[in-house]
């Protein structure tokens, strides 16, 4: 018996055990479901077709489909044997959305199943509103994920004209187009960051993500986590899954390595492993994950010196200074500056002017702090002078120290940078605010053993000779 008369002839014996086997699984499935044999009479009907058009088996099977099922076009299919897919058909009310599909063996069409994808059409009006939010929802999260990572400045934001200045930009330009290591070098607020950006954006790593990590800022034992990660459970309180340090971050775009010279040596030996072998192996995991990442690091310090002093690696200097880009300080062009103060004004958006005489005295100041240090004064005096004029008078009134700074000599100054200040002053007053809280305590538990030593130290549970010491340096009066 061929294919075609085998399958017709089960289509008509559906009580074989076989044929309840394919009807169990036909119940067992969510969308409703209908066969018909080539006469378009119904030979299998699923629960869930006919909970939807709430008929009984026993009315379904054998009767002509178009007498069961509203709509349908079943029995046009049986005659035509074209597939209907996706089409709309009203069932009780409700616009279903529905495949028909005819069953063709050796040529012959043995009858077509119907299959409802949506009961309603208003399900896949909600699924598209869902998936529209959903996108939506993506590409905020996409957008700020990148505005995270991509940095603003270009080197259009850049400014200076002055010829010395000039020839740095082009040279950092020329830099950002090759896959070479960029070593930036200036004293604070000279514009090193900046640099580091627009380099990120002109380069071919542009699309990536640009990770900075201030090596001057995170402390020691937490730097080496920060960079390379670590692996699931490397050590107490990590986290269950593990961290990917900022290298792995960074991977197919720029890292930049702020305050390179402050990184500890054991450090630069780690950091140059990764940079000759483009792989990062995470603390407490041995895997190693290749990266492909542009370096970029900066320094306001004298590294070459510090090689000498046997405090950098030659051989990790070697590796950072694939280009090495010195921007030089204010000082050293003066011409930008009546540029930058405009600028600074502008995006103030101050209608306030400055006289030729103040910007005089502003092109004469020696700026140790470079463009930070203008563009902060600028800032202040604008705000705090009142009158449209900004005039030495204001120069001499809010930045005094501008026009009689002692220290003229800055040129082999190194400044810390700010970040390092920051953190001293921080670690600084947590100190000064447990030597305070520590005196309080002494006093009070002084006061309640009415001035006895002994008992007060039992009370603080520290040794008695360590009480005198404290009662000295806090100069408590008994
Ligand atoms: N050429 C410039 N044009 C416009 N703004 C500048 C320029 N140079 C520096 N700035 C601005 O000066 C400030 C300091 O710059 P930046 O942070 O890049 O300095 P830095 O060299 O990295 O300093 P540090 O060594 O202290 O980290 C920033 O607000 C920056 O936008
Ligand atoms: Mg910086």
């Amino acid at each position: 018996m061929d294919t075609a008369k085998y399958l017709q002839k089960c289509m008509e014996d559906c009580c074989s055990d076989q044929c309840l086997f394919y009807q169990h699984i036909l119940d067992t499935l969510w969308e409703p479901m209908v066969i018909v044999n080539s006469k378009a009479e119904i030979v299998f009907i699923n629960k869930a077709y006919l909970s939807f058009i709430n008929v009984s088996r026993s009315n379904a099977i054998g009767k002509p489909v178009q007498d069961v099922i509203e709509n349908t076009r079943l029995h046009q299919v049986c005659i035509n044997g074209v597939s209907e897919i996706d089409n709309l058909q009203k069932i009780h009310g409700r616009e279903a959305v529905v495949h028909r599909l005819p069953i063709i063996v050796n040529n012959q069409i043995v009858g077509a199943i119907g299959k409802v994808n949506f009961q309603d059409v208003n399900e896949l009006s909600e699924l598209a509103k869902k998936l529209k939010s959903m996108e939506e929802k993506l590409e905020f999260y996409k957008k700020n994920t990148s505005s995270l990572t991509s940095p603003a400045y270009t080197f259009k934001d850049i400014i200076g004209n002055s010829e010395h200045f000039v020839q740095v930009k082009h040279m950092a330009i020329k830099a950002a187009q090759s896959d070479m290591s960029v070593l930036i070098l200036g004293e604070t607020g000279v514009g090193k960051d900046l640099f580091a950006q627009a380099i990120h954006n002109a380069s071919p790593y542009h699309r990536g993500p640009f990770i900075s990590i201030n090596c001057a800022a995170i402390p020691q034992d937490l730097l080496e986590s920060e960079l390379f990660g670590y692996g699931a459970g490397a050590f107490t309180g990590a986290r269950k899954q593990g961290k990917p340090g900022k290298f792995e971050l960074a991977d197919g775009g720029t890292i930049f390595l702020d305050e390179i010279g402050d990184m500890p040596l054991r450090m630069q030996a780690k950091l140059l492993r990764v940079l000759e072998n483009q792989h990062v192996e995470r603390i407490g995991d041995n895997e190693l994950r290749a990266v492909n990442v542009r370096v970029v690091s900066s320094t306001n310090q004298d590294v070459k010196n510090k090689v000498k002093l046997k405090e950098f690696r030659a051989d990790l200097l070697y590796r950072l200074d694939g280009v090495s880009i010195y921007v030089p300080p204010l000082r050293e062009r003066k011409d930008d500056i009546p540029l930058l103060v405009n600028r600074t004004m502008q995006q103030l958006n101050s209608s306030q002017k400055i006289s030729s005489e103040a910007m005089d005295l502003l092109i004469q100041s020696e700026w140790p702090g470079n463009v930070r240090e203008l563009i902060n004064i600028v800032e202040r005096m604008s705000f705090l002078a009142e009158d449209p004029i900004i005039t030495p008078h204001h120069i001499e009134k809010f930045a005094p120290d501008l026009l009689h700074d002692e220290t003229k000599d800055y040129s082999t100054q190194h400044f810390k940078p700010i970040e390092t200040i920051l953190k001293e002053e921080r670690e600084e007053t947590l100190s000064d605010s447990i030597n305070s809280a520590e005196k309080i305590t002494i006093m009070k538990a002084l006061k309640e053993t009415g001035n006895n030593k002994a008992q007060a130290a039992r009370l603080l549970k520290i040794h008695r000779t360590t009480l005198y010491a404290k009662i000295r340096k806090y100069n408590i009066n008994l």
